[in-house]
């Protein structure tokens, strides 16, 4: 039976990339299956250095924008990843299963590390073997995720086809990646040629979900595009990613499809275009940022939340690193 597992990162505030290309599709995905996981990943955000306080507001934060975005603590299974220790404790057997080769060609490590591979933690170049143990652990059969998660997906399997190949069984899955929609991948709205990223300086880049309506306004206003009107076709968007960009900011929000959207807005200028946009985020992000900030009053409630989450996750984990540790050839629990 399909179990779906996926996760992000509590290490800065929620974009409106985050929410595109992960949150919404994770409010839909609980509906449709029987059963789904949704983890904040606070080991895999000290990978790099985050302030304590930041970390703690940040893990609650982040909780908070996934019960306002609409996951509902009782359809789906809400944890924060050092609460359910088999993930760490999954994620070393996987170090010991992944290969130095695999992680040297990890895009996300080459763009974390940059020039200065030396000096970043190990914790950043194991990370994808710890994210690997998320789902494992869970033995998740489906992930959503934007399309930067791709490679890390690809190396999942890796992972999980060298275990059962090493050990002579058929245990973890093959988790399929789901990567889809129209705002797989959200651009900065400074350079559409750019991730939208809570780590980029400009804060003009990208939408935040606790930025008011002005603000939301005031930055698809001066969002970058260049000085052609719309196309009314796909094809019109060749080479033109600022546009393409706000087009498919434009079909998320709204929950259509990017053709539909261009045979509505084609010939229009952007001068009239982006009001519209703006009145869209304002009127679906407004929502859920107000309740995010309503729950954030009451932050002994989420954690409530997350420590039922931790035990209904272990209820699945702990069965599943127990048997991880037999086919290793570890001595149980008398
Ligand atoms: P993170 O925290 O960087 O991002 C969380 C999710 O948001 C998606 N995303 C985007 N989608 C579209 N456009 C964008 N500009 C954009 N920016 C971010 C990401 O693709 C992701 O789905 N390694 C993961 C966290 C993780 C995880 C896991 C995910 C840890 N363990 C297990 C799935 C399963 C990460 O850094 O996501």
């Amino acid at each position: 039976t399909p179990r779906v597992f996926s996760g992000i990162q509590p290490s800065g505030g929620l974009t409106l990339g985050n929410y595109l290309g992960a949150i919404k599709r994770f409010v839909t995905m609980q509906d449709e299956v029987a059963q789904s996981i949704y983890c904040m990943v606070d080991l895999h955000a000290i990978t790099v250095w985050q302030d304590p306080k930041d970390l703690l507001h940040n893990t609650r934060e982040l909780a908070a924008g996934f019960i306002a975005s609409g996951i509902s603590p009782e359809k789906s299974i809400l944890i924060n990843q050092s609460q359910v220790p088999e993930h760490a404790q999954l994620g070393w057997i996987f170090n010991c299963v992944a290969r130095m080769g695999w992680m040297q060609r990890m895009t996300q490590f080459k763009d974390k590390a940059g020039k200065n591979a030396q000096n970043v933690s190990l914790g950043l170049f194991g990370y994808p073997a710890l994210m690997a143990a998320d789902i494992l652990v869970y033995h998740a059969t489906h992930v959503p995720v934007g399309e930067d998660q791709k490679q890390h997906l690809e190396l999942t399997r890796d992972i999980a086809a060298k275990f059962n190949h090493d050990y002579g069984v058929d245990f973890f899955p093959m988790t399929e990646p789901v990567i889809e929609g129209a705002a797989t991948r959200v651009m900065s709205l400074r350079d559409g040629c750019k991730k939208m990223s809570k780590s980029d300086p400009s804060d003009a880049s990208r939408i935040n979900m606790t930025d008011d309506a002005d603000v939301i306004s005031k930055k698809i206003r001066k969002a970058k595009t260049d000085p052609d009107g719309l196309p009314s076709d796909i094809d019109g968007l060749e080479g033109r990613p600022e546009a393409r960009n706000l087009v498919n900011i434009f079909a998320a929000l709204s929950e259509r499809s990017v053709e539909d959207v261009l045979s509505e807005v084609g010939g229009q200028q952007f001068g009239t275009f982006k009001p519209l946009l703006a009145d869209l985020a304002v009127a679906k992000l407004s929502p859920i940022s107000g309740e995010m900030a309503r729950l954030m009053d009451d932050p002994a409630e989420i954690d409530r939340i997350l420590a039922r989450g931790a035990s209904q996750a272990r209820e699945i984990t702990a069965p599943i690193l127990k048997k991880t540790y037999e086919i290793v050839g570890m001595v149980g629990p008398a």
